[in-house]
């Protein structure tokens, strides 16, 4: 068995997977959602106290296990500095303790093996990664070889969500918040500029939509508020299916994923089931309580790193906030 530790942000996070049958043992996560949201985004030095808390609870309860570990598997890049060295030590401590090595995971990875939980991975497959720190297209051929084709120019698609959340006073996560008020809204009565329509390049941009909804919420009281969510949900989607129809014109998709914490997007699936549909590509999603941080997906990404044999000492893992 592997015990895997997520810190990367807000989510403290502990698991159990069995190496041979990739079955979840354990696996619980205690978020800190509610901590951030007065501030309206994730304060780093709160969250890393708040990691300093949970964790070492939520190990408590593995102990029954630790016999049976082969390895402990921690996210080390990327993600905040200062929450990445909570599960890092961690996963040091029990490194010492029971004499087994750590696999570090890269978190992106992870998130694409959010889709693999419990199953056999089927690749190749081409995947849109939507989270609070990223917006890559990647096209994965195995564990070990992975192409991101294209990457944001500033923010991230979720991040976005979480800003315009923020400039309407509504709390944090944004995403879950924006989508909920956009059912109530007419996405119509605003019409935002969708970034980067103009250009031939594959790469997303969020920044420029942000600054337009900065204006129509400033410009409007809050009776505006659910048609300027909803156009800018709508806008924000615009942009990442206008930039996929692009990219499937020279590679046409056969199998492809939405991962990461914004691939909850229920309007975001539909609008992605729409562009596939021409070209009779397979949709892949993870289960809606795998999309977002979780330490079960970091175990599932470790079994396929335990048998890459891509062990390391204690001594040896460093964490990388910044990794792409
Ligand atoms: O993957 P994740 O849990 O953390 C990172 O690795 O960043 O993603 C969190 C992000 C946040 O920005 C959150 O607002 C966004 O995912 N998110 C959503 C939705 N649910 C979560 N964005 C849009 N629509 C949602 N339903
Ligand atoms: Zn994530």
């Amino acid at each position: 068995m592997i015990l895997s530790i997520e810190s990367s942000c807000d989510d403290s996070s502990i698991a159990i997977t069995e190496i041979a049958t990739k079955k979840l043992i354990y696996h619980k996560k205690i978020s800190q959602e509610l901590e951030h949201s007065k501030y309206g985004g994730v304060v780093p030095e709160l969250a890393s106290r708040l990691h300093a808390q949970a964790l070492p609870a939520i190990l408590a309860e593995c102990e029954p296990w630790f016999s049976q570990l082969k390895a402990i598997a921690v996210t080390n890049e990327p993600g905040l500095g200062v929450t990445l060295i909570e599960g890092v030590t961690m996963a040091k401590a029990l490194s010492i303790a029971l004499n087994i090595p750590i696999l570090p995971i890269n978190h992106l990875k992870g998130h694409i093996y959010s889709l693999f939980i419990e199953k056999e991975a089927v690749l190749p497959i081409t995947v849109l990664l939507v989270s609070g720190g990223h917006t890559q297209l990647i096209e994965v051929k195995s564990y070990t070889e992975m192409e991101t084709v294209a990457t944001t120019m500033d923010d991230s698609y979720g991040e976005s969500f979480d800003k315009v959340a923020k400039m309407m006073s509504l709390g944090y996560p944004g995403g879950p918040l924006i989508e909920k008020l956009s059912l109530s809204g007419d996405s119509s009565r605003f019409a935002f500029t969708v970034p980067l329509w103009q250009s031939p390049l594959i790469a997303f941009s969020y920044s420029g939509l942000k600054n337009q909804v900065r204006l129509a919420v400033e410009a409007n009281d809050e009776s505006a508020y659910p048609d300027i969510a909803a156009a800018f949900q709508k806008t924000a989607t615009d942009h990442l299916i206008q930039k996929l129809k692009k990219y499937f014109k020279s590679r046409p998709p056969v199998r492809f994923a939405i991962v990461g914490g914004a691939s909850a997007n229920l309007y975001l699936r539909e609008r992605v089931k729409d562009v596939l549909h021409p070209y009779k590509a397979e949709l892949l999603l993870s289960e809606l309580k795998y999309c977002s941080d979780n330490a079960a997906m970091i175990g599932r990404a470790a079994v396929e790193s335990f048998r890459n044999n891509f062990v390391v000492d204690y001594k040896k893992i460093a964490i990388n906030p910044r990794c792409k």
